[in-house]
């Protein structure tokens, strides 16, 4: 089932979010919605409260980030996250170009350290634990930010903040172009 993308100026998406319990309900169905949801959005992540759910769970499928078909990480790297716990984030400081399907139609650089090391419960709540650089590591990074009720533009440089806050603005009262399902506050 498609399910509706919150749109930033949305509540949940600035919530600290909650610990997932394994009785949560339906959460088979809904890490399915989320994967769907994604795919039809032709997004790389979505993490819970983009869907309306304040839990600490997010999904995330990094193969469109590459061209290149010999990297076989980031062209296989899909995956459950479930409280994830960041370890630690390591190496230099890289800019690239983030998105998000909360804030349809921005994309503005956006500075991270290079690796991050996560431990989390996958899908089947093994526990699990991975070192990540370059693409996976980008989109981990952004994904594990909204359980904490950061969005990318929380992490634009102050200038270019101020001016795109208009552009924010319009966005969270609707003024966008889409192609799925989108919830406003
Ligand atoms: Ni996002």
């Amino acid at each position: 089932m498609i399910l509706p993308i919150s749109i930033i100026g949305t509540a949940v998406l600035r919530k600290k979010a909650e610990t997932v319990t394994r009785d949560y309900p339906e959460l088979k169905a809904l890490i399915d919605d989320m994967f769907e949801t994604m795919y039809k959005s032709d997004g790389v992540g979505l993490a819970a409260p983009q869907v309306g759910h304040s839990i600490r769970l997010f999904v995330v499928d990094a193969a469109p980030m590459t061209d290149d078909e010999n990297d076989v990480f980031t062209k296989t790297f899909k995956r459950v996250f479930i409280n994830p716990e960041i370890v630690e984030v390591f190496g230099n400081n890289c800019s690239y170009e983030e998105g998000c399907l909360s804030v349809p139609g921005l994309h503005e650089n956006v500075v991270r350290q290079d690796g991050v090391k996560i431990k989390y419960l996958d899908e089947n709540f093994n526990e699990k634990e991975e070192t990540l650089t370059g693409a996976a590591s980008r989109v981990v990074q952004h994904e594990y930010d909204h359980l904490e009720g950061i969005l990318f533009t929380d992490k634009v440089g102050a200038l270019r903040r101020k001016l795109i806050k208009n552009k924010i603005a319009n966005i969270s009262r609707g003024k966008f172009e889409h192609n799925y399902k989108v919830k406003l506050a």
